[in-house]
């Protein structure tokens, strides 16, 4: 029997594609830029699985360019960019990596928060500019307490669970609003459900961790950000089109919530000369939420595997639709 033809549209580590390469032919896109819609399109042609990432729209246009395809296998836990309901209906499972990113993203999502709260990238520039004149000045550089202070989760699943359970180190008073409510995650981590817009009102942190589906996008605008405290700070490590970048911009050039830290914007990458970008009072960073080095390679071999049980007609380890074989 002939073996299976693979498209990998990113470079991956050399033990991820190995296990790949163990049982199908694999071609890897291998440029820094990801293919373009065409070229993806044309070398989906003849792939009966393919490896996708974020950047790659996996939409009816590409299934049709790709007859012989029998899995898609994304590289993310994310899937707004996968039609998975057009696949289901062609019969293609999608594999993606639940879990095995939520520690590092929420690792992340500390990062953020802390650094949002004392100041750490605003004043590092100011040093790195030949500011610090000064010892030790008692009035500068005030930033805010992240121990005892109000952590707001929106999106309780497996990230924002790992958020919570680190919040619970730093005694901070934690609620959450999630599409579902979760009893057992509120004994387990000492959280307090909240309805959207008490969660605004009450957090000193409105931390994001929701997928990017039509309820979502732009969940953050102008009156969500009206209702934030003035001292709020807003962190964002879902996906950029859940906040509304212009209303963002405005609220924290306007100083009406204090900051805010994004590991994701739109679009992605944001422009060198976006407005968010002339504002200190935000810390920001290029989508690096699962971004070390153990976390992505364990991501990339389940991403393989996935497309491998895919390609051999086996149960994927994480399927978003495994109707989609019924
Ligand atoms: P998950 O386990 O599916 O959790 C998502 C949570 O959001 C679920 O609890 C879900 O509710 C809730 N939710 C969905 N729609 C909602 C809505 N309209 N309002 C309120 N809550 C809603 O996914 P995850 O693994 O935590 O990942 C979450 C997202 O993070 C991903 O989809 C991806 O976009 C993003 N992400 C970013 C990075 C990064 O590098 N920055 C890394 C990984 C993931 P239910 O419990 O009812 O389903
Ligand atoms: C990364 O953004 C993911 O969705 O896994």
């Amino acid at each position: 029997m002939p073996r299976p033809k693979a498209l990998v549209t990113r470079t991956l580590l050399p033990d991820a594609l190995d296990i790949i390469r163990a049982v199908a032919d694999v071609e890897v896109w291998p440029d820094e830029a990801p293919p373009s819609a065409s070229e993806l399109h044309g070398l989906a042609a003849h792939a009966d699985g393919i490896l996708t990432t974020i950047m790659d729209r996996v939409d009816a246009a590409l299934l049709d360019a790709a007859p012989n395809l029998r899995v898609i296998s994304q590289l993310a836990v994310g899937l707004d960019n996968v039609d998975v309901a057009e696949a289901t209906s062609r019969g293609i499972p999608v594999g993606y990596t639940p879990g095995v990113l939520s520690k590092a993203t929420a690792d992340l999502a500390f990062a953020l928060l802390l650094g949002a709260a004392r100041r750490t990238s605003e004043s590092e520039r100011w040093l790195r500019g030949g500011g610090w004149q000064i010892q030790f000045h008692p009035t500068h550089w005030l930033g805010q307490d992240v121990h005892e202070a109000c952590l707001g989760i929106v999106g309780l699943g497996q990230i924002g669970r790992e958020i919570a359970r680190r919040a619970r180190g730093f005694d901070m008073d934690t609620v959450y609003h999630s599409r579902t409510r979760y009893p057992d995650a509120e004994a387990e981590y000492g959280i307090r459900y909240a309805e959207f817009s008490d969660l605004l009102a009450q957090a000193d942190f409105v931390m994001l961790s929701v997928p990017l589906t039509p309820e979502t996008h732009h969940l953050i605008s102008g009156p969500q950000l009206a209702m934030m405290k003035p001292s709020g700070i807003l962190i964002n490590v879902s996906r950029g089109p859940v906040v509304d970048p212009a209303a963002l911009y405005e609220a924290l050039r306007d100083r009406r919530i204090a900051r805010a830290a994004l590991d994701v914007t739109s679009p992605e990458p944001i422009a060198p000369d976006d407005p968010l970008l002339t504002l200190d009072n935000l810390v920001i960073t290029p989508h690096i939420g699962s971004a070390a080095l153990p976390t992505r390679l364990n991501t990339m071999k389940l991403a393989a595997r996935n497309l491998v049980a895919g390609l051999q007609g086996e149960p994927m380890e994480a399927c978003a639709n495994p109707e989609a074989l019924a």
